[in-house]
C-alpha cells in the first residue's frame, strides 16, 4: 500500500526580477498516518514552502511546482486549486508560522472556526460555536466564552498564535503541518501546544508534520526526521539516526547549535560558520561545501558534481561525497566527543 503523504521530487521554483528562486529542489519524503515527521533546516531552507505546497498554497500565484504530492492515493500537484482547498480543514491543515497570514481580519475568530468546523461536519451554529469555545480552551486561552467573539487584532501576539492553532485542530485534521507552532510562546505554553497536538494525533490517528530550526524541538516527538538545507534534504533518518549516527556535517552543525537548558541562549557549542546559501546562485556541486571543514574529501568525485542523496544504513539518507567509513570515523573520533563533553 502506498504511504498516507508520499511526496516525490517536490520542485517549488519563483520567477522573480533577480532570477529563479529554487526554493525546493527535488524534495522526496513519505508519512505514514500516526507517524510524526520533523523537517529541521536554518532560515531559508525552504521549509514553508514546502509546506504551503502541500497545502497547495502556491496554486495561481506564479509558482513553478513540478512533481508529485500524493495524499491519502490522490495527487494533489495536478489537482484543481478548488479540489485542494476543500482539502483543507479536515484533510489536511496547517499551523501558520505567522498567525496574521492565516486569520481573516474582518471575522471574529470563533466565527472562523466556525465557519471551518461547518464545512466539514454538518452541524448547527450554537454545536459549532459551542466547539469553538472548546478549542480556545483547550489551547490555553483564557475566558474563551467571551474571547470566542474577538476578532484576531484583539488578540496579543501569543494568544493569536493560540487561536491559529485552535483553529488549525478545530476540523481533526488527518495531516496536520505545524511550521514552527511554538517560537512565539513561552515555555510552559509550547510545552501545552506540543502536548495537544499529541493528543490529536493519538485520537485520529493523524499525521504529524513539525518544522522548526531547532532541533531540540523534535527530538522526543518525531519518529523520522528530515534535514533540509539550501531547498533539497540533505539528510533523512529515523529520530534515532539523526541523534546518535548522524553522517552528514551539516547536521553535526545543527546538532552543535542546539540550544540547552543548561545554557544560555545565545552560547551556542560549534555554530555552523558562515550563512545560508543563495537560492537562486546555488553554489556548484555540494551547496553545503563554502561551510564545510571537510570540502576537500571528496572520495574521488569531482568537486563540481552535486553529491546524490544515499542510502547508508536502513533508510538512513546522506548527501554527501565522503567516503561512509571517513564519515562514522568523524563522527565517532572528533564530532561526538565535542558534543559529549561540553
Ligand atoms: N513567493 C516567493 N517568491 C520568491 N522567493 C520566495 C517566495 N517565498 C519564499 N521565497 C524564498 O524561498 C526561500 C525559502 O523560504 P522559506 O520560507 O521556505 O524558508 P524557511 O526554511 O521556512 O525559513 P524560516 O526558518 O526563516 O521560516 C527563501 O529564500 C525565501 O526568500
Ligand atoms: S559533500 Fe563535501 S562539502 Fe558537502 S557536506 Fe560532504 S564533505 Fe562537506
Ligand atoms: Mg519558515
Amino acid at each position: 500500500m502506498s504511504p498516507f503523504l508520499d511526496v516525490k521530487d517536490l520542485k517549488i521554483h519563483f520567477p522573480t526580477d533577480d532570477g529563479l528562486v529554487r526554493s525546493v529542489d527535488g524534495l522526496t519524503f513519505s508519512l505514514e498516518r500516526g507517524k510524526t515527521l520533523g523537517i529541521v533546516g536554518e532560515s531559508g531552507s525552504g521549509k514553508s514552502v514546502t509546506s504551503l505546497g502541500i497545502l497547495g498554497l502556491h496554486k495561481g500565484k506564479g509558482a513553478n511546482v513540478s512533481g508529485e504530492i500524493w495524499l491519502d492515493g490522490e495527487e494533489l500537484v495536478g489537482a484543481s486549486q478548488e479540489h485542494v482547498r476543500g482539502l483543507r480543514g479536515k484533510k489536511m491543515a496547517m499551523i501558520f508560522q505567522d498567525p496574521l497570514s492565516a486569520m481573516h481580519p474582518f471575522y471574529t475568530v470563533g466565527d472562523q472556526i466556525i465557519e471551518a468546523y461547518r464545512i466539514h461536519h454538518k452541524v448547527s451554529k450554537a454545536v459549532a460555536k459551542k466547539h469553538a469555545i472548546d478549542m480556545l480552551g483547550r489551547v490555553g486561552i483564557p475566558e474563551p466564552r467571551s474571547r470566542v467573539d474577538s476578532y484576531p487584532h484583539e488578540f496579543s501576539g501569543g494568544m493569536r498564535q493560540r487561536a491559529m492553532i485552535a483553529m488549525a485542530l478545530s476540523c481533526d485534521p488527518e495531516l496536520l503541518i505545524a511550521d514552527e507552532p511554538t517560537t512565539a510562546l513561552d515555555v510552559t505554553v509550547q510545552a501545552q501546544i506540543l502536548d495537544l497536538m499529541v493528543d490529536l494525533q493519538r485520537e485520529f490517528n493523524s499525521a504529524l508534520i513539525i518544522i522548526t530550526h531547532d532541533l531540540g524541538v523534535v527530538a522526543e516527538l518525531s519518529d523520522d526526521i528530515l534535514v533540509m538545507y539550501g531547498g533539497k534534504c540533505i539528510e533523512f533518518g529515523t529520530a534515532d539516526d539523526i541523534f546518535y549516527r548522524p553522517e552528514h556535517p551539516y547536521t553535526w552543525g545543527l546538532l552543535g547549535s542546539m540550544p540547552r537548558l543548561d545554557r544560555e541562549p545565545t552560547e551556542r557549542l560549534m555554530p555552523i560558520k558562515g550563512s545560508p546559501p543563495s537560492l537562486i546562485n546555488v553554489p556548484p556541486g555540494c551547496a553545503f561545501h563554502p561551510r564545510c571543514p571537510y570540502v576537500e574529501r571528496t572520495a574521488g568525485k569531482a568537486k563540481s558534481e552535486v553529491p546524490g542523496l544515499i542510502e547508508t544504513e536502513g533508510g538512513h539518507l546522506v548527501r554527501c561525497h565522503m567516503s561512509r567509513t571517513e564519515r562514522r570515523e568523524l563522527w565517532e573520533n572528533e564530532i561526538k566527543p565535542v558534543l559529549e563533553n561540553q
